[in-house]
């Protein structure tokens, strides 16, 4: 299994992703703000592999810590929570991964410092395990929904590479292989930061599922000829009514296959279930450099001068998604009722 990112004696290793998919490198962050950059410059990046991260960031800074005194280590605690929740907005798997280790310094706090820093190490590390079992739980509730053969188009990187393994929209694709359904994979390209022809063609390839790269603006065509039986998606924060906060594109994507009869499916953790958000609105929509659309490769395409927009992230709204596919269950419309039964499920 590629190895996304790993907790090492040294530190935080990941394989960059920037380099990808024409070097294979690894870089170790040995401090907390080296992790911090590391998903600023998305080195690491997809919203369940940088809510682990962040947890991986914070025991690393936490065990480093010279504090001699929970109250010291406390408030060291915080503020490299705070230097790793300003890293980017959108995705709710990262501020879901700190708070649930705030949640573990507060059940440690009456305990020796040194036993502090091991239960927080402990803890990220049981997320990672935790976010793979989840993308395979996922995979088996979702084989199901998609076609026996035929087509499949999904946007952005939603595999092994945006989780700890595995993977939410390609762990369902490759569930669903795997129990023998006959997929090939439409990958768009999914400008301007090209997670699609980086990163899924290249996991795709490696695993020897049949893919065939589009740019966006060829989704629409290959609809219309019929040659794409399912659109399976990942997310970054989901909201209580099932409005899906996804990679910029994926809202075209959504409309365009609900005009063509085309089922819509998002794959995610619960830890991307954001139910204190009540709909897309709320949700906030990183805005990145504007080099990224004006530049390929570090070569410029546009003219000096010219006005850039490049949100990293668009809202698809409910009504466009047919189902939400998590590792507790499957979510249909209405939303803000079946996301809340499954806050009840515990996970398998
Ligand atoms: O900007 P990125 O590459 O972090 O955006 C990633 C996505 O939008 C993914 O589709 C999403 O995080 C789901 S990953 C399982």
């Amino acid at each position: 299994m590629i190895k996304t990112l790993e907790w090492t004696d040294e530190g935080v290793r990941f394989i960059d992703q920037t380099k990808l998919p024409t070097e294979e490198v690894y870089v170790t962050c040995r401090n907390y703000e080296e992790v911090a950059d590391a998903i600023r410059t998305m080195i690491v990046r997809g919203a369940p592999a940088i809510g682990v991260a962040a947890a991986m960031g914070v025991a690393l800074g936490v065990r480093d810590s010279e504090a001699d005194h929970v109250s010291e280590l406390r408030r060291e605690f915080e503020q490299i929570c705070d230097t790793l929740a300003e890293t980017r907005p959108t995705a709710v798997n990262l501020f879901w991964a700190i708070q649930r280790m705030k949640d573990k310094f507060e059940a440690v706090s009456e305990l020796p410092v040194s036993q502090i820093k091991q239960a927080l190490v402990t803890e990220a590390q049981r997320m990672y395990v935790e976010d793979i079992a989840a993308n395979e739980a996922m995979g088996r509730n979702g084989a199901v929904l998609l076609p026996s053969s035929g087509s499949v188009l999904t946007h952005c990187n939603a595999g092994a590479l945006a989780t700890c393994g595995y993977g939410t929209a390609l762990g369902v694709i490759r569930a669903a292989v795997e129990s023998g359904k006959k997929l090939h994979v439409y990958a768009d390209e999914t400008r301007p930061f090209l997670q699609g022809a980086r990163l899924t063609a290249w996991e795709l390839v490696k695993d020897n599922i049949p893919t065939t790269l589009i740019s966006d603006n060829m989704a629409g065509a290959m609809m219309r000829q019929r040659k794409i039986g399912a659109v399976i998606v990942g997310a970054d924060r989901i909201a209580a009514n099932g409005d899906v906060a996804n990679k910029i594109g994926t809202y075209t994507v959504a409309v365009l296959a609900k005009e063509h009869g085309i089922p819509f499916y998002v794959a995610a953790p619960w830890s991307t279930v954001d139910l204190d958000t009540p709909d897309g609105t709320k949700i906030p929509i990183e805005q990145r450099a504007s080099r990224e659309v004006t530049h390929i490769a570090g070569k410029q395409m546009a003219p000096d001068g010219v006005k850039v927009e490049n949100p990293a992230f668009d809202i698809t709204p409910y009504k466009y998604v047919t189902a939400i596919i998590t590792e507790r269950g499957v979510a249909k419309a209405p939303y803000t009722e079946s996301l809340q039964n499954l806050a009840s499920v515990v996970a398998v």
